[in-house]
């Protein structure tokens, strides 16, 4: 019997988990959100994104050992997608990436997430170093990482050409101590 994706669990949240992509299930719902302006004009695409063009980015980032992995609420609703991309099996560093639909902005699904794809990183990959970078006006996504334990670790003046002008791209980084009382924190929460 092929087995429900929805009962597929990678990482297991208190009010989120994390599963691996499923085309069927989450294509069509990927290409709507990543093509969404209000989602993209936080990521550095600027084209736009077919369904075709979305599955082979997926694919090869499959073969590249990336992690993708698509964000579920408990009912098993696709909200979003996070991931490991450029992991560096030598300095142990990997780049982490995400978003959310914009219905679920602001409920600590992002966060929560997060904490869940460090858990992997640190503690099942054995890796060392996480990044991360942002548009300096990307409030979201700066607190999402500052809530798991990441720290700005520089900024790159004018970096970023976006709607006719530069912006600041903030660099942030975690190491797995800065990311343990968090996640001890979120731990001792889900029990109560
Ligand atoms: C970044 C993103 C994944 C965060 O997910 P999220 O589920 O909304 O994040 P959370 O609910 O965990 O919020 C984290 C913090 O950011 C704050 N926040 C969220 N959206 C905000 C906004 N638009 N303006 C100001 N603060 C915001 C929350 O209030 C929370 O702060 P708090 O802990 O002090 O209360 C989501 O906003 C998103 O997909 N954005 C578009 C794509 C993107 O920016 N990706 C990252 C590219 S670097």
């Amino acid at each position: 019997m092929v087995p429900d994706v929805h009962e597929t669990v990678f990482l297991r949240g208190r009010r989120v988990y994390l599963r691996p992509f499923h085309g069927e299930t989450d294509l069509k719902f990927f290409q709507r959100w990543i093509n969404d302006p209000r989602v993209r004009q936080h990521l550095k695409t600027r084209s736009p994104i077919t369904l075709v063009g979305e599955q082979k980015y997926l694919d090869h980032a499959g073969e590249n050992g990336d992690v993708v992995l698509t964000i579920c609420l408990r009912d098993g609703t696709p909200i979003g997608s996070m991931g490991l991309h450029r992991i560096n099996w030598i300095d142990r560093t990997a780049t982490t990436g995400s978003w959310i639909a914009v219905p679920y902005w602001r409920q600590g699904y992002g966060t929560e997430a997060k904490l869940l794809l460090l858990r992997h990183a640190f503690d099942t990959l054995n890796l060392r170093k996480m990044c991360s970078s942002a548009y300096a006006n990307n409030t979201a996504s700066i607190k999402h990482n500052l809530n798991a334990g990441y720290r700005i670790e520089g900024r790159r003046k004018k970096q970023l050409f976006r709607r006719g002008r530069y912006y600041d791209e903030v660099l942030l980084a975690c190491f797995r101590e800065w990311w343990w009382p968090k996640w001890k924190k979120y731990r001792q929460a889900k029990k109560r």
